[in-house]
């Protein structure tokens, strides 16, 4: 099979090659996909740069990206079905930019006809992170997710006002604004997000805050959280390690999850799931594809992830 694959922690140009692999086989329990599009996730694009904390090369031979979406055509699961999958790339060699991936039947999910596949390789990391970071919300509840217009914001925003509640998003242009889809928006680099969260809600404050960067918002959780509040958290890139405001934080007991998408539990992935494809067919949710051209244009793709310079996950078509 085709694959794109990497020896070597390095710039994309430099050490990504498309290389011809052996096909795999399915072993008991496992799947063989036909994939038709690999999703490109910043995690993918940090991993490959070598950019972990004490990064090693974990195997000789890596074929990047956790996401992806194709046709079942071998092993525990009926050919022909449609699916997308995850943690294709999560402690393990072989992701999904290839012909085919191999997979344990639990990391791949049943994908409702009317979805294309460049849309469900969205799913695994952007869709799921915004799921999880919503879970435990209620009807009614007041959310802000910083980063509307991210991957994972963007669907955040949709998910959030799907569970019932009303949701403020920040973003740095009117144009992110739009693409975030959400009706109340605070410009995060013109005006004081705090002040401007606590105007638009007259006083009340928020919920929750789904936060795309943890260090540069932890001062809007302390000033608009209400006592009980939750910051859900999925990175911190600005400050890697910051200060953690404990006792301002311990005061309004303010829960602090700072969660992995990679790590779900059995039960929480089934639940976020099932709550995915029951919007997934009721057409509730719109998607954000970045053609990302073929596996030959991997690097080229990359480099799109880095630069954050794109509206919506970069897509390969495979
Ligand atoms: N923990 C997990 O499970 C998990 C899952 C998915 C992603 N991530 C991580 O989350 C980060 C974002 O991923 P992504 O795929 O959503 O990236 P993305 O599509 O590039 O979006 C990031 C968005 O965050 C916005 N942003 C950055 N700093 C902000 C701030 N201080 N306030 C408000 N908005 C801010 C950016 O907007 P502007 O450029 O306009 O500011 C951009 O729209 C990456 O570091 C990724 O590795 C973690």
């Amino acid at each position: 099979m085709k694959a794109v694959i990497y020896e070597r922690f390095g710039a994309a140009s430099e050490v990504l090659q498309l290389a011809d692999m052996d096909t795999p086989t399915p072993g008991p329990g496992e799947v063989l996909v036909r994939l038709h599009a690999s999703g490109v996730n910043p995690s993918d694009v940090k991993l490959r740069a070598g950019a972990r904390p004490g990064a090693t090369m974990a195997h000789p031979v890596v074929i990047p990206h956790s996401d992806g979406a194709g046709v079942v055509v071998a092993g525990d699961l009926a050919k022909g079905t449609r699916v997308w999958v995850w943690n294709a790339a999560w402690q393990r060699a072989f992701g999904t930019a290839a012909e085919y991936v191999c997979l344990p039947v639990s990391q791949v999910a049943v994908l409702p006809e009317t979805v294309r596949f460049d849309e469900a390789a969205c799913f695994g990391i952007p869709a799921m992170t915004a799921w999880y970071a919503l879970d435990g919300c209620a009807p009614g509840d007041t959310v802000l997710v910083t980063g509307g217009a991210g991957t994972v914001g963007r669907y955040a925003c949709q998910m959030a006002a799907l569970m019932g509640c009303r949701v403020i998003t920040t973003v740095s242009s009117e144009a992110k604004a739009a693409h975030s889809g959400c009706s109340e928006w605070i410009n995060y680099r013109e005006v004081d997000v705090s002040e401007a969260v606590m105007d638009l809600t007259k006083g009340v404050g928020l919920n929750r805050i789904v936060d795309v960067d943890f260090a540069a918002n932890q001062d809007v959780a302390l000033a608009c959280l209400t006592p009980g509040g939750v910051v859900a958290s999925y990175a911190s890139a600005s400050v890697m390690a910051p200060e953690l405001q404990f006792y301002p934080l311990m005061f309004k007991d303010i829960t602090l999850r700072m969660l992995i998408v990679y790590q779900l539990t059995g039960q929480a992935r089934a639940r976020g799931v099932a709550q995915l494809t029951h919007w997934l067919e009721a057409g509730a949710l719109t998607h954000a594809v970045v053609p990302g051209g073929g596996l030959r244009d991997a690097a080229s793709a990359h480099d799109l992830v880095a630069s954050g310079d794109k509206l919506g996950t970069v897509v390969i078509e495979i």
